[in-house]
């Protein structure tokens, strides 16, 4: 009977995070948006644009991120570092839900597209947290590495005076850098040079898609 009700509520809790991910605003974050207090820039329509474009995608990466520990979570063992990767796929719900807030505010929308990233994420995470915990934490730190990659490139293109989406990508790089150093330490493997590249190449394809759409 307990069996039965802790499947029950797994259920629910893994169905509850799925329509946090997912369905935009539904996210509650557990610290304060770092661009709680700068100030608004007035931006003009094709600036304005290019930052919804780039804040969609860092939105979408971190519903890869949600479904990403979702699916190893079914799968690993990771006695040590449970409550490691916990508190880290609560920093990634910070992360979606200050990027969510920053989407809204300039009267844009996230991507179409997030149902079918979350999909393959999940698998993904599933499936290298099936195949071992070594696996399971090198795909954490590669991933970590390849956002990390993102927000500076995404940094460097923000309209310099678009202070409030610059302090929610400076806060979240840290806490990725973070993540993946976690990751390592905890007995992730590194993973070889081609996997990194086709990680890559699976990003650019993602990168283009969601700035449009
Ligand atoms: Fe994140
Ligand atoms: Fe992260």
């Amino acid at each position: 009977m307990t069996r039965q009700l802790s499947r029950a509520d797994n259920l629910i809790h893994q169905f509850d995070t799925i329509l946090r991910t997912l369905v935009p605003h539904a996210a509650r974050p557990s610290r304060p948006s770092p661009a709680a207090n700068l100030e608004e820039t007035p931006m003009n329509e094709a600036d304005r644009e290019h930052v919804v474009g780039l804040m969609r995608i860092n939105h979408t990466g971190e519903v890869c991120a949600q479904a990403l520990y979702q699916g190893q979570g079914l799968t690993a063992k990771l006695p040590d570092t449970r409550e490691q990767m916990e508190q880290a796929a609560q920093e990634e719900i910070d992360h979606l839900a200050w990027c969510d807030a920053r989407i809204e505010e300039l009267d844009g929308r996230t991507s179409l597209l997030n149902p079918a990233f979350y999909m393959a994420s999940f698998g993904l995470g599933a499936i290298a947290g099936a195949v071992g915990d070594r696996i399971s934490l090198g795909f954490v730190a590669a991933t970590e590495e390849q956002v990390g990659k993102h927000l500076d490139d995404h940094l460097q293109k923000l309209p310099t005076d678009d202070r409030r989406s610059r302090a929610i990508l400076e806060q979240m790089r840290e806490d990725e850098a973070h993540h993946e150093r976690w990751a390592l330490e905890a007995g992730g493997t590194r993973f070889p040079l081609p996997v990194k590249l086709g990680m890559r190449l699976m990003s650019k394809v993602m990168t283009k898609s969601v700035y449009r759409l």
